[in-house]
């Protein structure tokens, strides 16, 4: 399994993958295709439990999911989103229920939104031995403050901001950043300003890595593709045409035929 040294060695020689999933059958899918790093993230509020934003996903769900991931994948290190409002609050709320994600579910690190303002959340949780990647750029459980989800670091303050939030996370402790949504020429100056892998989601080619939901890149939903998703396939109308098909055989008796019956 990948460690987190492992993963902060891989910048500049190795780029690293990581996907997301929320239940044990994905993660084997993962697991078995070698990705690096498998991100039960909290985009599972969207994914799976069909909300509109991140923000209603609980700390007890996402051990849930995370324990299923840890089933399905035993020997790849899997990274758990900390949920909204589960570690902004103080360095003991971070300890709290970080050391409860990472005791219960059995996963290998945590991952938190934000930059400068939540380093000492970071550095108690490291100093715990918990390893920790940061989100930095477009951070989801923002959706309200932003009013959307803009592409981030635009005009050069922003860039800058970032530039610092990720000097600041690697101090703190991070052995890896997820950066999303974020202006390539800016992902390019992030990614050459820190000595930890920087992990782009819709942030350009100028990463140590790549990470995607893994719903969006199968082309799980009908109607829904991120511009900055490549489509790897067309699972939504594969299924649908199956469950069509399977359909209508048992309406023309079709199915089962002798050969699945006893
Ligand atoms: O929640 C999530 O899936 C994420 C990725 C999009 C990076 O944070």
């Amino acid at each position: 399994m990948l460690t987190a040294p492992k993963i902060k060695a891989m910048k500049g020689s190795s780029k690293i993958t990581m996907l997301t999933a929320y239940e044990y059958l994905t993660a084997s899918y993962l697991e078995k295709a070698g990705v690096d790093i498998i991100l039960v993230g909290d985009s599972l509020g969207m994914v799976f439990q069909g909300e509109k934003e991140t923000l209603p996903v609980t700390v007890d769900e996402i051990i849930y999911h995370a324990k299923a991931v840890r089933r399905g994948a035993p020997a790849t290190m899997v990274a758990v989103d900390m949920p909204f409002m589960s570690y902004q609050a103080s360095v003991e709320q971070a300890m709290g229920n970080g050391g409860k994600i990472i005791k219960q579910s059995r996963a290998n690190c945590l991952k938190l939104e934000g930059g400068v303002e939540i380093c000492p959340q970071i550095r108690a949780l490291v100093k715990a031995g918990i390893p920790v990647v940061g989100h930095i750029g477009l951070q989801p459980q923002s959706v309200n403050f932003y009013g959307g989800y803009p592409v981030q670091g635009v005009l050069a303050a922003d860039a800058q901001r970032l530039i610092n939030d990720a000097r600041e996370l690697e101090k703190a402790g991070v052995f890896a950043i997820v950066v999303e949504k974020v202006k390539a020429s800016t992902t390019k100056k992030i990614t050459a300003a820190v000595n930890v892998p920087v992990i782009g989601i819709g942030a350009g080619p100028h990463c140590d890595g790549q990470v995607l939901v893994t719903h969006d890149m199968l082309g799980a939903f009908v109607d829904f593709k991120p511009s900055f998703v490549k489509l790897y396939e067309k699972q939504a109308m594969r299924s649908i045409g199956a469950i069509k098909r399977f359909s209508a055989d048992v309406k023309r008796s079709a199915f089962p035929s002798k050969k699945y019956y006893y």
